[in-house]
């Protein structure tokens, strides 16, 4: 029926109307002076991109908030571009806004948020990602948000690189099932029809996390084997669940900025992998094709390149009327046709009807603030909690006793919001340390109402080692400089030679040192690689000081594995655990990390049998169900997962020595034990086929392979 109603407005639409739909510009163009302010709107500025350039949609891309910064600001403020918008638009298409909610509704001060998406990979639980999508989708729909820039399938593998923490795994398999989830989440329905619907989107695609060397957008070199075997996998569960966006790579891959790639935007996007709903590019990035990669001669041509490609709207931030003219003249010119036109207008179309954008184009300005305010705070607690992962607990010093006299809590993080959030947290890059911050609670603030009858002394680094004397325990918190793209490549990703130092003068004291990362990335950790005690807690969110104390005092049991491999020194990236076997010393060759991929520790021990297969013989287009018995060994309940593996001895390309196919949690109590099931679909095998120059067809190979679960192995044979 939404098509029906697509072709209708196409068919009374003027082409001025139609490419208007084609533009995103930024709130700033609508407010102050029309120039970014940070002020009410305006209508003459609302004119111009409004009515004058009949601009579609609009979007704060990290920060550009209402004055008033809580969900009733931004209902209002949204509520206000809306019925500007259809008062003064003849045929009633109302505005679509988006924002970049990767961790919670990241521009609004009031909302909870959630571990960054680095941590969400440590949780290997997909049901909480749903969870965590379900609740920033509310709380973004309930200000008027329907579009977020979310989740990222990029595929994390060199830590150099400043936006890993936004990224779920170094493994296909790992981010894609935790990102399909979000997308499930994300664009889940209440029922209760009170808002519109949310469209996620499937970003950057693709290869933007593989610049080759380290810094953003720098171009990266990706293998067509490698592309399709490696990176486009990790964003088909976004689109098997219906993600209605995607967001093109700003990147150049193999020489071609993707945004100019119809192979990338149109052959492996749309034919291959099914997505059929709206490209929208990353932040100016048509005109990135004149003015960064000289691709284009001018910026009309640029955009022909872009529409061309596949891009169906452009996030053009701030020239809507040099863009609209642009796309006009293209069309004039011949240089697009307007059968394209009609397609990325008919799919920007179809999306606001699918949302439910035209029948409820405006939300309640009273009801935001109750639904926003408190809201997912347990769901952040639960999530940080789940995506600590304990790496070393050599004396047992973990979980510590509620019974201690005095704690030191000291490190350049224990109680440091930035920190704890990192980027796309109120403003781009990360909270304001003079601004307001979101709800949160601090390590310090955590272990303070976790121990109400201790002293717990919040330490510099020049006072830590003196107030150690006497105290039963330190706690060490350290972290890096929050930031976002731009600011946060890192050219030696290493603890400061000052934490290293902090850690050596505490541990030179005798007394139990627990050091917890609070990193978007697992730094070399130089000195403190040895430390006896070490957790990581990524960038947790909100409730990252209670789901410390949590797990430091044994309240929950640390649960969370790691979704990357931890490198030993800057020079083993980029790194995973899936690297092809060379010549010099057998399959494992080089892979030599500080802790493996799937590597974190319990207060617990657990078993896992022999797994058993639902048949010794598959299709290449079959499944495959692993059954396996695992017990809690130890006398704490806990929870773990189950990460199964596929081995195959001999193949025709390479393979690595083994490959991610499913995982599931198990919760279990002291001596129990359970059987679960991982049931997975045997074209996860698929590789490029062919010699140097293959041609991007992908096959299982038939023959003999091996599930491996621990170090058990059960095989079994494609046919
Ligand atoms: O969505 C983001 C993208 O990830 C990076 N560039 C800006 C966009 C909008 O904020």
């Amino acid at each position: 029926p939404s098509q029906y109603r697509v072709n209708d407005l196409l068919r009374r639409m003027t082409l001025a109307e139609k490419v208007g739909q084609m533009a995103q510009i930024r709130v700033g163009k609508l407010r102050g002076d029309c120039n970014y302010a940070n002020g009410p709107l305006t209508p003459s500025c609302e004119q111009q991109v409004l009515v004058d350039a009949h601009v579609g949609s609009i979007l704060s891309g990290g920060g550009d908030y209402p004055v008033d910064n809580t969900a009733k600001g931004w209902a209002q403020m949204t509520n206000g571009i809306q019925h500007y918008a259809l008062d003064n638009n003849r045929l009633k298409i109302p505005v679509l806004y988006g924002a970049d909610g990767v961790h919670g509704d990241n521009n609004l001060v009031t909302a909870t948020m959630f571990p960054q998406q680095i941590g969400v990979g440590a949780t290997w639980d997909p049901a909480l990602a749903e969870k965590m999508g379900e609740s920033t989708s509310a709380t973004m729909r309930a200000t008027g948000v329907f579009w977020d820039f979310a989740p990222v399938s990029d595929i994390s593998r060199d830590t150099r690189w400043g936006r890993y923490y936004e990224t779920l795994s170094e493994d296909p398999q790992l981010a894609g099932a935790l990102a399909g989830s979000l997308v499930t989440g994300l664009q889940a329905y209440d029922g209760k029809g009170a808002t519109a619907r949310l469209a996620a989107t499937a970003k950057h695609f693709a290869g933007y996390s593989q610049p080759s060397n380290g810094h953003d957008r720098v171009p990266a070199q990706i293998p067509v084997r490698e592309l399709q075997d490696v990176f486009l996998p990790a964003f088909q569960p976004q689109i098997d669940a219906g993600v209605k966006t995607a967001m093109a790579n700003s990147g150049a891959v193999n020489g071609v900025p993707v945004h100019a790639s119809k192979f990338m935007l149109n052959t492996e996007l749309r034919q291959r992998m099914g997505f059929s709903g709206v490209t929208v590019s990353d932040w100016s990035d048509m005109a990135s094709l004149v003015t960064k990669y000289h691709m284009a001669p001018d910026y009309p041509t640029a955009v022909a390149m872009s529409v061309n490609a596949g891009v169906d709207m452009a996030m053009e931030p701030s020239d809507a009327a040099g863009y609209t003219k642009a796309l006009i003249d293209d069309v004039h010119n011949g240089l697009i046709s307007q059968h394209r036109i009609d397609e990325a207008v008919g799919r920007i179309l179809k999306l606001k009807f699918d949302l439910g954008l035209f029948e409820k184009p405006f939300v309640d300005e009273n009801a935001a603030g109750g639904i926003v305010n408190g809201a997912g705070v347990d769901l952040a607690r639960q999530a940080a909690t789940e995506s600590t992962v304990l790496l070393r607990n050599d004396n047992k010093t973990l979980p510590l006793s509620t019974g201690v006299h005095k704690i030191v809590v000291a490190g350049d993080s224990a109680d440091n919001p930035a920190q704890q959030f990192g980027g796309w947290t109120v403003n781009w890059q990360g909270i304001d340390p003079n601004g307001p911050t979101p709800p949160v609670v601090t390590p310090l603030q955590g272990i303070k109402e976790a121990l109400p009858n201790a002293t717990v002394v919040g330490a510099t680094d020049q006072t830590a080692v003196a107030q150690a004397a006497d105290a039963d325990a330190v706690v060490v918190v350290l972290g890096e400089k929050a930031g976002a793209e731009g600011t946060n490549d890192k050219e030696n990703p290493t603890l400061t030679a000052a934490q290293q130092s902090l850690v050596d003068s505490l541990n030179a004291t005798g007394k139990p040192v627990v050091v917890v990362l609070m990193t978007g990335r697992p730094l070399v950790l130089g000195s403190v690689s040895t430390a006896p005690t070490l957790l990581q807690a990524w960038l947790p969110g909100s409730e990252g000081g209670h789901a410390l104390a949590d797990i430091l005092f044994g309240k929950a049991n640390p649960s969370g594995k790691l979704p990357v491999s931890w490198p030993k020194t800057v020079g083993d990236l980029p790194m995973s655990y899936d690297q092809l076997p060379g010549t010099n010393g057998g399959a494992s060759s080089g892979y030599d990390p500080l802790f493996p991929f799937g590597y974190g520790l319990s207060y617990t021990t657990f078993s896992t049998a022999t797994p058993t297969l639902s048949a010794a013989t598959v299709r290449a287009d079959g499944k495959e169900t692993v059954s396996v018995t695992v017990t809690n060994t130890g006398a704490v309940a806990g929870s773990t997962v189950v990460p199964v593996y596929v081995h195959q001895p001999v193949s025709q390309v390479l393979v690595p020595d083994k490959r991610l196919v499913g995982f599931t949690r198990v919760d279990l109590k002291p001596g129990e034990s359970k059987t679960v099931q991982v049931e997975f679909d045997v074209s996860k095998l698929a590789v490029t086929v062919g010699d140097v120059d293959a041609d991007g067809k992908r096959e299982v190979e038939k023959g003999a392979y091996a599930v491996v679960v621990g170090t058990a192995q059960a095989p079994f044979t494609v046919r």
